[in-house]
């Protein structure tokens, strides 16, 4: 049997990582985290969903790494081997065949920040000529199922663990869009503070993270929810355990709602009236993790008095978007030079 040239659909995420392959669909989903040896030379122990599946079991030896912040690679190295890895265990024994892949890339960035991570892209086995960068709300909205191409505005609001991209689209091209570092993460790290100001009590990321999704909520909630947190009192050391209500978490969480929401009231503020009126019409569409924060969709939808649906899926719609185009190669070709920045001609 002869190999086939893999077709990948790439999304490097902040939180996580995911690689679609054509014809077979998601095949790599995880977290973009790795842990490795704290020596001068950090040798890597474990990727993806081993490294998750170690952290806070690892020796006081090796540490976790996060090697992209804010959407954008923070740790070139760890970055390069992470998505090596991924990449390798996507397409599996075809790897003799060097793959094409389309890859979400943020939007706004510098044409520097661009060229590292092409060359991250490259490194991990993907073949120079047939790399295709495409900006994350673009992808996204491809793979929500929004017409794209069609001559309409379509908005998309893509809420990551990094950033939030909001965007309207049309005609194969981004007509207005802004990029805010606020996402999931500042979500969790507004808990922390909350925690550390108001019980004294130092609380890790991931118990953050289980606070936001467990007692979380854009909009007040009716019914008062509470849960026990733990951590370190910041005071004595040792460990300590608070009840945390969810009207403190939606207390905290105010804020990158609100940036969230000032956003998108900036991108519309800039976008066509009928293009606008479109996006009036068939509403805002919310992808990404971070999206579905409990209530997340009313509270736009009231303050903005516009319909707004939350994607299936959300965390994955990048990826099917990239993968979309994977798949469909020649509507590379009709996607506006603005979005769709192929940079064979680039240095
Ligand atoms: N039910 C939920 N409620 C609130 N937040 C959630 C929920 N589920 C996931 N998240 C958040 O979604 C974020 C991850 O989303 P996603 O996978 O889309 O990010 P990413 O693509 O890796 O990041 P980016 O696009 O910013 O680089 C995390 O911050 C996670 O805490
Ligand atoms: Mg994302």
């Amino acid at each position: 049997m002869g190999y086939i040239v893999p077709y990948l659909g790439i999304d490097l995420g902040t939180s996580y990582t995911q690689i679609y392959v054509r014809k077979k669909g998601i095949v790599i989903d995880e977290p973009s985290i790795l842990v490795a040896d704290r020596s001068a030379r950090r040798t890597i122990r474990a990727i993806g969903d081993e490294a998750k599946a170690l952290l806070g079991r690892t020796t006081g030896d090796t540490t976790a790494v996060k090697p992209l912040v804010d959407g954008l690679i923070n740790d070139f190295d760890m970055t390069q081997d992470m998505l090596q890895y991924f990449v390798r265990k996507a397409i599996g024994a075809s790897r003799l065949l060097k793959p094409r892949a389309v890859m979400t890339v943020p939007s706004h960035i510098t044409p520097v920040e661009r060229r590292v991570l092409r060359k991250a892209a490259v490194f991990s086995g993907i073949r120079e000529t047939h790399l295709h960068l495409v900006e994350k709300p673009f992808a996204a909205a491809v793979g929500c199922g929004l017409p794209v191409f069609d001559p309409i505005g379509s908005m998309v609001v893509d809420i990551g663990g990094g950033s939030t991209e909001a965007a309207v689209i049309s005609l194969g091209g981004i007509v207005a869009s802004k990029t805010i570092r606020i996402g999931g993460s500042k979500m969790d790290e507004a808990i922390i503070n909350h925690i550390k100001r108001n019980h004294n009590i130092l609380i890790g990321e991931n118990t953050a993270e289980e606070m936001k999704m467990s007692l979380g909520s854009a909009l007040p909630l009716k019914n008062e929810r509470r849960a026990l947190v733990k951590g370190r009192d910041m005071i004595t050391n040792l460990p300590q355990t608070a009840e945390l209500l969810s009207s403190e978490v939606f207390e905290s969480l105010r804020a990158p709602c609100q940036a969230i929401l000032s956003t998108i009231q900036d991108v519309l503020s800039r976008t066509p009236p009928e293009l606008a009126g479109d996006v009036m019409r068939s509403g805002i569409h919310l992808t990404g993790g971070g999206a579905q924060l409990l209530g997340l969709d009313q509270y736009i939808a009231s303050e903005l008095n516009m319909p707004v649906l939350l994607a299936k899926d959300p965390m994955s719609c990048a990826a099917l978007g990239v993968g979309h185009l994977a798949d469909n190669y020649e509507q590379l070709h009709r996607i506006n030079r603005s979005s769709f920045l192929r940079e064979e001609n680039e240095e």
